[in-house]
């Protein structure tokens, strides 16, 4: 199971068939809830639940923070399809299961991906609680080898060597941002460059100092492979990380990264985050 071929095309069709046989929901847009942000999804309307577990193939998200259910419902008059806790690599599955749900969104007929996380802020410039627009990634992870796409290649689910460049619509951004200033938040928006690091540990000074120098202005464990997976089969993505903790890149401060803390920033955010999505969902709904 290390390789990622433990999901075939008639694998991910037989988990799609399921929920399209469950629910009378046909969402083009598909949430994915960061760690804390699992209450995005209940600002959804007539909301359908179906916890992971019941899921044929679908993994089990084993993390304090993400409930591990799929909510289906309205948003702004839309359906929409949720995610309510997703998979991380440091739970120990493949990255090809982690990303598995994205392509379970498209064959439902999902086209939009809004991709949410909470992250470290490595952009001095960043404050506990910004929400940072991402515009680009460096998949680290990727580097050594560890890749969503990794192992053969079913066409039916995108080509062998996608292009990635411009993973991040570029519409959406500015939208976003115009989204932001009709908020007055736009002081605490930003567009960055976001990586995801395997965890579960958080960087060590020198690590962060490191992907400073990089350019990378926001870190965290997940989105990434997601990203990858829904380019490759042409979902439009929208992603953006919650600041929850600034990230320290000297040795004389005291403060460190902890789970508590991204939980508690996530949490005192919750409304500002649900109209921003709502928002955006609005805006995606018009494209
Ligand atoms: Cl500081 N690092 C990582 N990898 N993920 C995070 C984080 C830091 N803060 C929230 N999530």
């Amino acid at each position: 199971d290390i390789d990622c071929q433990s999901y075939t095309y008639e694998d991910i069709r037989e988990t799609s068939g399921f929920l399209l046989q469950k629910t009378k929901y046909r969402p083009e847009i598909g949430i994915i809830c960061g760690s804390g942000l699992g209450s995005l999804a209940e600002s959804l309307t007539e909301k359908q639940y179906i916890p992971y577990k019941e899921v044929p193939h679908f993994p089990v998200s084993t993390v304090k923070g993400h409930v591990g259910q799929l909510v289906f419902g309205m948003l702004q008059g839309v359906p929409i399809m949720c995610m309510q806790g997703r998979f991380h690599y440091y739970e120990g599955y493949p990255i090809c299961k982690c990303a598995m749900p994205v392509r379970v969104m498209k064959m439902i007929g999902v086209n939009y991906l809004i991709a949410t996380n909470a992250a470290g802020g490595l952009n001095e410039s960043y404050n506990v609680g910004d929400i940072v627009v991402i515009k680009d990634h460096v998949n680290f992870m990727g580097f050594a080898g560890v890749n969503p796409l990794r192992g053969p290649n079913d066409e039916r689910f995108g080509p062998r060597f996608p292009a990635v460049s411009k993973a991040y619509n570029a519409e959406l951004r500015a939208a976003a941002l115009k989204i932001g200033k009709e908020m007055g938040i736009q002081n605490s928006l930003h567009e960055g460059v976001y990586t995801c690091l395997g965890g579960p540990n958080f960087e060590t000074i020198a690590e962060l100092a490191a992907m400073k120098v990089l350019g990378i202005d926001a870190v965290g464990m997940s989105t990434v492979h997601e990203v990858i997976v829904a380019c490759h089969s042409g979902i439009t993505v929208f992603a953006f990380s919650l600041i929850t903790n600034k990230c320290l890149t000297t040795y004389d401060d005291d403060d460190v990264a902890n789970h508590e803390e991204v939980m508690e920033t996530a949490k005192n955010k919750e409304d500002v985050l649900k109209e921003f999505v709502s928002r955006m969902v609005q805006h995606i709904q018009k494209i």
